[in-house]
């Protein structure tokens, strides 16, 4: 029974709930994962380590997100040394991550923190959420894991884990308001700090969205979705909409010494603020300042596609490769060698398929 959500549902006990919670962070103990943003019990990780990683992981896997949360770290250890970078600096070092405007936020967040808070940072979601880049979710993130706050934390994994142990059907993304309740009820007095990332393990380790391991999971006793043939239906998700394609022209000019004419995008838009190749129509500009530098160009079209999927549209970018004549770049291009600058992705492909005639994924 899709829809409202049922309410007739029994209610889980204090003493069910309780039980729970201590069998979850029991097994947290001994299953957790370890990573390198997190401390143990009843050490606190320190805020500026959470602060990063919550801003990188949203809407990013734990994978992705290690490698750059260790390079951040050698490279800015303390709030004051990332505020003290150049925005350039901290954008070229976010490259292959993705959602640039994270890392632009995170930046200004720096800043603030250091010029208004001496560098502290704020403790309460309410306080944290007046700062750029950080919504209730990551608001919540700080507030439990770097102080112990009893913020509700409610990602895509405790979602899951939460809808499917109170079994509730209501579609995504609904559901989500009605979970701080049911988060609240089961939050334990002590290591609130622990609790959500248990929660976030036990959804990326167990109670995964295909395939939950109910045998060995530490919530099945008193989960309501084992009762179900199939737990995996559980959270319902709302239809899925298709991606429009936008087609693209970019243009690899050379300078015959392993340097291209890049430019630093414009910007709060699409990657702004980044390095890429001169380019148009993907990110809706006009066609009429590429066609007229092509015009002097003896372009060659690759014949293949270069692809690339971003949040709302797949781009799809028709290659110029041109070597330059001696002449002038126009205002605002420089050369660089690709290689050592801090290309996002789709512009790395853009290169690797300039170089190879390969286009990959
Ligand atoms: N996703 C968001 N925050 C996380 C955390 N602290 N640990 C693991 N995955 C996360």
């Amino acid at each position: 029974m899709a829809g409202k959500g049922r309410s007739a549902r029994p209610e889980k006990t204090a003493a069910q709930l309780a039980a729970a919670a201590s069998h979850l962070l029991d097994w947290y103990d001994r299953a957790g994962r370890q990573l390198p943003w997190r401390r143990h019990w009843p050490e606190l990780a320190p805020p500026y380590l959470v602060f990063l990683s919550e801003l990188m992981l949203q809407q990013t896997s734990v994978t992705a997100v290690i490698p750059y949360f260790q390079a951040f770290v050698r490279r800015w250890p303390t709030i004051e040394a990332l505020a003290d970078a150049d925005q350039a600096e901290v954008l070229e070092a976010w490259a292959g991550l993705g959602y640039y405007a994270r890392a632009r936020n995170m930046h200004k967040a720096a800043r603030l923190i250091v010029a208004r808070h001496e560098g502290r940072f704020p403790e309460q979601p309410e306080q944290l959420c007046a700062l750029p880049g950080i919504g209730p979710y990551t608001a919540g993130a700080i507030a439990a894991i770097a102080f112990d706050q009893p913020a509700p934390v409610i990602d895509g994994n405790i979602e899951r884990v939460l809808a499917r142990f109170y079994h509730l059907d209501t579609p995504l993304p609904a559901l989500k308001k009605q979970l701080v309740t049911p988060y609240s009820r089961l939050l334990p007095d002590q290591r609130r700090s622990d609790f959500p990332q248990a929660l976030m393990d036990l959804g990326a380790l167990i109670c995964t969205p295909a395939r939950p391991d109910c045998a060995v999971c530490p919530l099945a006793r008193d989960c309501s979705a084992r009762q179900l043939a199939d737990p995996s239906i559980l959270p319902v998700k709302p239809a899925k909409k298709a991606k429009p394609t936008r087609q693209g022209r970019a243009l690899v000019l050379l300078d015959g010494q392993g340097r291209a004419a890049l430019i630093r995008r414009a910007g709060k838009g699409l990657l702004g603020g980044l390095p890429g190749f001169p380019s148009d129509g993907w990110d809706r500009s006009p066609p009429e300042p590429l066609d007229r530098i092509l015009e002097g160009l003896e372009a060659r079209i690759l014949p293949a596609k270069v692809r690339h999927t971003f949040t709302h549209f797949h781009a799809s970018m028709t290659l110029c490769l041109a070597e330059a004549g001696g002449a002038d770049l126009p205002a605002g291009w420089f050369w660089a060698v690709p290689e050592e600058t801090g290309l996002p992705s789709l512009m790395k492909k853009i290169w690797q398929a300039s170089q190879t005639g390969q286009i990959s994924d």
